[in-house]
């Protein structure tokens, strides 16, 4: 067997070795085969991470934000140059099939472009002030350091929503990336380092979440947290920042409401990729549809149709449209809420059972006739599981649709745009998508969840808001003290 290369994490604009001497081993969950050593990162290289990002925050900040954008504009290039080589090593490492490991990147891309363009734009506001020869207006300026902890399922697009806004405001950032992924997340900052970003300004730490994430966490020097991965991990997050600027973007339990209206090979379509898409392991994921009673039938049968055709396969071999499971936790997790689905009474449909023996693969898995108190129905499983509820008319299925702790991303198909209107606002979450999947956000729009999926908003103009504080400028040039409230008349 070839000797598997060993990976470093980047501190101070060095790559190094954990001060602990430990490293972890990652495989490729395709094959079972590890694809690298990686650092084992200590709470002493955190605490080294955490002083180089302070000791760069001086000169970056006062780095003119265009000239912070032209950085990233290289990124942008890099990342399109090397996209083909990226995608494959994304693949190998964490499964999901080609063509989305190249919308992960894709996605990346369009991010760094955005946010160099933010650079230009770190707009604040000028009002009127209630006194006379008195300006009032606001200006951006950035946090400090920013602790960035990422997943695993979108390894370049989930850490360029956050490491491209936090540096184009004029952050510095330790990162902490999910030890499912850490080569990508080493190939990241390789380009940040290639595009010319100074020493200090980024820096990684990879291992465990538990030691080293707690260690960002609670640091006082860290100013902002931004997590996005499960909503446990985010509570223990909140407990654990005091007072800091804290962003979650948690788990979900996505809806797709089918309307007696729908066009239905669209909604089918739709239910298809946003269920089994990345096999489920999006927190965007489609996993409950809720259909109208009179057209159930019909459509679980054109669902259990195309889904038997599904390929499943290592998402680098052509035609395969779903991919494995990160890990073989995740494989017990879904197999275990297939046991939940079928003991709660819930009819399973297809799927229901681990795919060949190499490999963490699963089959799609659909349970019909679930209620929606039923444990599939409230529980984010992160797998190719999809549970199908029936409803009896729109009120019906939005209070279903709503019946849960969650709420990121929602859909409705329906033709009659007053009941795509009624949905729009009466749905609660924090992405409503209508004629279309729970799947697929675009980077200049802001994402984001409600309720327990997590605050804060990523992704957009709202990035830039997330990233940076509003300071407020009062003026007084009328040579005379003014009172606010008082000396207005
Ligand atoms: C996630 O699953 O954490 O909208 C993010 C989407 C992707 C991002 C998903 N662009 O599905």
């Amino acid at each position: 067997m070839p000797k598997l290369p060993v990976f470093k994490m980047f501190i101070d604009g060095q790559w190094q070795s954990s001060s602990s001497s430990q490293t972890f081993q990652k495989l490729n969950p395709a094959t079972g085969r590890p694809i690298g050593i990686f650092q084992r990162g200590s709470k002493h290289d955190v605490n080294d991470a955490i002083e180089s990002a302070e000791k760069a925050f001086g000169k970056w900040s006062e780095i003119p934000a265009p000239k912070r954008g032209k950085i990233l504009l290289k990124v942008a290039e890099l990342l399109e140059k090397n996209k083909e080589s990226l995608a494959k090593e994304l693949t190998e490492e964490m499964g999901k099939v080609l063509e989305e490991s190249r919308g992960d990147i894709q996605e990346a891309i369009d991010m760094a472009e955005y946010m160099a363009g933010e650079g230009r734009r770190l707009f604040g506001k000028t009002t009127t002030s209630e006194l006379k020869n008195k300006f009032a207006m606001t200006i951006r300026e950035p946090i400090g350091v920013v602790g960035c902890i990422t997943p695993w399922n979108f390894p370049f697009a989930i850490p360029s929503w956050k490491l491209f806004p936090a540096l184009a405001c004029g952050n510095t950032v330790v990162f902490k990336p999910s030890s499912d992924t850490p080569r990508c997340a080493i190939r990241l900052v390789e380009i940040l380092e290639k595009a010319g970003l100074p020493k200090g300004v980024l820096n990684l730490v990879t291992g465990s979440g538990s030691s080293i994430g707690d260690a960002i966490v609670n640091d006082k020097r860290v100013r902002m947290v931004s997590f996005t991965g499960h909503r446990d991990t985010g509570k223990g997050i909140l407990k654990k920042a005091g007072i800091k600027k804290v962003s979650l973007e948690l788990g979900s339990k996505n809806v797709v409401i089918i309307m007696n209206d729908a066009d239905l090979s669209l909604a089918l379509d739709g239910v298809v990729w946003g269920a089994f898409g990345t096999t489920g392991q999006r927190c965007t994921a489609a996993s409950r549809v809720i259909v109208h009673d009179s057209i159930k039938e019909k459509f679980e049968k054109m669902l259990l149709e195309r889904t038997r055709k599904l390929k499943i396969g290592n998402g680098l071999d052509k035609g395969v449209q779903v991919g494995p499971l990160i890990n073989k936790e995740a494989l017990r997790k879904v197999h275990k809420y297939t046991r939940i689905g079928l003991k709660e009474g819930a009819k399973l449909l297809i799927g229901g059972k681990r795919y060949g023996i190499k490999g963490n693969f699963y089959h799609p898995t659909i349970f019909t006739n679930v209620s929606p108190k039923m444990r599939i129905a409230q529980e984010e499983i992160f797998g190719p599981t999809t549970a199908i509820i029936s409803a009896k008319n729109l009120d019906d299925a939005i209070e279903k649709a709503n019946s849960v702790e969650y709420g990121l991303s929602f859909s409705i198909y329906t033709k009659d745009i007053d009941k795509a209107f009624e949905a729009i606002r009466k749905l609660q979450s924090g992405i409503v998508y209508v004629n279309a999947s729970t799947i697929g956000a675009e980077i200049h729009l802001p994402f984001g969840g409600v309720k327990e999926s997590g605050f804060g908003r990523e992704g957009g103009w709202t990035a830039i808001e997330e990233f940076s504080n509003e300071k407020t400028v009062y003026v007084d040039y009328s040579g005379k003290l003014q009172r606010a409230q008082i000396d207005v008349d």
